[in-house]
């Protein structure tokens, strides 16, 4: 399976801290935003995955994360030059998909929880049409909203309503078979000039082919999007980190637990940033796991 990375957009509901910094590298606790989602994909055993961003701040992202291969995986590159919407990015990355099943991931989206990274094997394994996930929240009209009958099978997806039919927000993580760039290419802009990610998914679901899995309240799905959520996920992320001694999306940590390093790997990484305490812990944790 591949992956797609989205960190586009300009951010403008955190400006000024977006005019010069694109927003998925606004720090999490001691770490970028980026962080989050790519340790999403890595964690679901995904080692191939394209990054869209701006022609602006794609050389940031070069900079903070290379070709990958230091974290034992593979990380390209592409352009999305205007904010056309997230299913653009199934388009933009069509090459890269080639004949593979693909997981999209929006670069503002952090998920926690202890039973993420089984959902995550569970799920990636077998895509037959698409796999969607759902977390209750308190604000349903800001996202996309899952509507369910009584015997839970999906029934409605509509983008940011009005008047949301549940609870039930779709966060931006989405598993999808190879179909998707087709239904993508065929999607018509909404009345906002966007492909609209909902727009693919419905297709999925008209076609009886759309899967949702609901991550339950044990789980956090954290908002980014305004700098009082964006405080609010870094002090929820260092709070369970300093109480822990763990730190969350550590990517390097993440390559040397999936396999895709070796601790003396890990541990030059976490050298190279000896001088913080990211990369202390980066270095602590190549030294318990030396085989
Ligand atoms: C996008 C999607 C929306 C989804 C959300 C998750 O909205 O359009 O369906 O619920 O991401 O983060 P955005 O936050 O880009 O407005």
């Amino acid at each position: 399976m591949k992956g797609i990375l989205l960190a586009g957009g300009s951010g403008t509901r955190l400006n000024p801290m977006t005019i010069p910094v694109s927003k998925h590298l606004l720090p999490i606790g001691d770490k970028p935003m980026v962080y989050y989602p790519l340790s999403a994909l890595m964690l679901a055993g995904i080692t191939d995955i394209l990054v869209i961003s701006t022609e602006a701040d794609l050389p940031h992202y070069r900079r903070l994360l290379g070709d990958g291969s230091q974290l034992g995986i593979q990380i390209d590159y592409a352009v999305q030059d205007e904010p056309n919407g997230i299913a653009e990015a199934l388009i933009i990355g069509a090459e890269k998909i080639g004949d593979d099943p693909v997981a999209l991931i929006l670069g503002d989206n952090i998920f926690h929880g202890a039973a993420f990274q089984s959902i995550l094997e569970e799920n990636v394994r077998n895509v037959h049409g698409c796999v969607l996930f759902a977390y209750g929240v308190k604000d349903p009209e800001r996202h996309g909203v899952a509507e369910f009958d009584e015997a839970g099978r999906l029934v409605s997806l509509e983008e940011k309503p009005a008047r949301p039919r549940s609870n039930r927000a779709v966060t931006g993580l989405y598993l999808y078979d190879n179909d998707v760039v087709d239904i993508a290419k065929n999607v018509r802009p909404s009345a906002r000039g966007e492909l609209e990610i909902t727009d693919v998914n419905r297709v999925y679901l008209e076609r009886g082919r759309a899967r949702v899995v609901d991550l339950g309240r044990g789980f956090a799905w954290l908002d980014t999007g305004t700098p009082q959520s964006l405080l609010q996920a870094g002090l929820y992320v260092r709070t369970l980190e300093e109480r822990q001694g763990v730190r969350i999306a550590c990517i390097e940590e993440v390559a040397l637990r999936m396999g895709f390093i070796d601790s003396d790997a890990c541990h030059r990484l976490g050298a190279a940033m000896a001088n913080s305490a990211y990369g202390q812990y980066v270095m602590a944790v190549a030294q318990e796991l030396a085989s």
